[in-house]
């Protein structure tokens, strides 16, 4: 049994006043030890019984080998605002011919009133737990990688564990910018790879249209929002994730930028009215860079893999601009068959474009089982990254009882969420801490 050491507050006290204690201090103190002891007990069974099973962190007590990460289920979510480059004409200075012609895009998503990043993720996560049938349970991390996120903190990715019941899983925010989700992959999979978690969910996602200046033709133009997940788990079997590369240079930390809202330069009346809580681009410097590097990331990634580019049937790239695009699939001297684009639908959705569109790229067919895959991105920082991977998965059988059973899930999660507030508010109210000198 685990005895709860008494405080040296608490034993001051005692000792000053033994027999003058009021009673409800007593009782509230006594109620206070059980309770944690209660909940240490409950704490060390639960991560016992956690470390025997096949699927714990422990292993189930058995040494550790190195095993492969593999994405085991994916999901999308964009919202269902449409806005097209005639819609944006109306608001400023351009036309649908200028912007297909310099980016390639046609329309975007934009979320509505009660969306934010946070819902999108939640929506792209549920689906991912679906094409894997894991439960929520089953995940030991939660990444959200993303440009927009909800708050500066709590953590996207803290509200995505509280509304998905992850009640096993750490979870944070990843501030990479349009490289996150790619950077997410490579951390996650290492962690599976070394046997220190079983299932990570990866997200990208992004409200970017919260922060666009719809008074600005040169970035007005770009954004989209949506969401894509994967989850990845382990296998005996090679394959996954074969190789990643990640880079920064924060030398052109200001070629794109919210400039103010952080501690640099926090949200004032006057960062307000001079726009500087919205996004700051020079579109020229960072399609310079873009261009430089998303060749080299892709290149070194294959390498690393021990591949070739013929060996690689399909390119994912960040879905910034199709020029971007095009000049990346030359110097890798892959045709534009080999590469995917959906950025005419969606415009840049940031971290979120490369998950969205390895989802859109399996249901068009475009990836087969064994197939090797590059994903490379770019983004503020600035950052870049690619992954390799060789594609295992296929979708986990329909099973409608499993998703029934999920969806009941979701809903206890949501009350056992109300559940835990409303004791927090109790406990607060029970246990107050004593007055100093009481
Ligand atoms: O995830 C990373 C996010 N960022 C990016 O990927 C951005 C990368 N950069 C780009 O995609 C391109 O630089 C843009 C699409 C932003 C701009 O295309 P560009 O070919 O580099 O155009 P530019 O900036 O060189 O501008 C050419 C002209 C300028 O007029 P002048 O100075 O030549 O008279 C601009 O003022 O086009 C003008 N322009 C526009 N005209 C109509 C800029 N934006 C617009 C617009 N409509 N929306």
């Amino acid at each position: 049994m685990i005895e709860t050491p008494i405080s040296t507050e608490e034993q001051t006290i005692e000792e000053q006043s033994p027999s003058r204690e009021p009673v409800r201090h007593k009782f509230r103190r006594t109620a206070r030890r059980e309770l944690d002891r209660t909940t240490a007990r409950l704490r060390q069974l639960g991560s016992r019984l956690k470390r025997n099973l096949p699927n714990g962190n422990g292993n189930g007590g058995r040494p550790r080998k190195l095993r492969h990460a593999h994405i085991i289920g994916w999901g999308k979510y964009l919202p269902e605002k449409v806005l097209t480059n005639a819609e944006i004409a109306l608001k400023v200075e351009t036309d649908d011919e200028w912007i297909v012609a310099r980016t390639g895009i046609r329309e975007r998503r934009i979320v509505s009133e009660g969306e934010s990043t946070a819902t999108l993720a939640l929506a792209a996560a549920r689906s991912a737990l679906e094409t894997a049938d894991l439960n929520p349970a089953d995940l030991d991390l939660i990444i959200v990688a993303s440009a927009s996120p909800e708050h500066l903190f709590p953590a996207t990715a803290c509200l995505v564990q509280d509304e998905l019941g992850a009640t096993n899983a750490g979870a944070f925010d990843l501030s990479a910018a349009c490289s996150g989700w790619i950077y997410g992959v490579s951390l996650a999979s290492q962690a599976i790879a070394t046997g220190s978690i079983d299932y990570a969910l990866v997200i990208g996602a992004e409200a970017l249209s919260r922060f666009v200046n719809w008074e600005d033709r040169v970035t007005c133009i770009l954004f989209g929002d949506g969401a894509g997940a994967v989850i990845l788990g382990p296998s005996e079997r090679p394959g996954g994730v074969l190789s990643t590369v990640l880079g920064a240079d924060g030398s052109g930390g200001q070629t794109l930028s919210v400039p103010a809202g952080g501690s640099r330069m926090p949200a004032s009346a006057e960062t307000v009215s001079n726009g500087l809580h919205m996004i700051h681009m020079d579109g020229r410097k960072v399609f310079r860079f873009a261009t430089r590097v998303m060749r080299r990331a892709a290149t070194e990634a294959v390498e690393k893999a021990g591949l070739t580019m013929d060996d690689i049937a399909l390119l994912i790239p960040h879905q910034a601009n199709i020029r971007i695009i095009e000049s990346a699939a030359r110097g890798l001297k892959l045709p534009m068959e080999r590469v995917f684009v959906n950025l005419d639908r969606y415009g840049n959705t940031s971290s979120a474009s490369i998950p969205i569109a390895l989802c859109e790229a399996l249901e068009a067919g475009q990836i087969e089982p064994d197939d090797q895959l590059v994903a490379v991105g770019f983004g503020a920082g600035l950052t870049w990254g690619a992954a390799v991977i060789q594609w295992m998965a296929t979708p986990a059988p329909e099973r409608p009882w499993r998703t029934r059973s999920r969806a009941a899930l979701y809903r206890l999660a949501r009350v056992r969420s109300a559940l835990r507030r409303l004791w927090r508010r109790i406990e607060t109210w029970l246990f107050r801490p004593p007055a100093p000198g009481a």
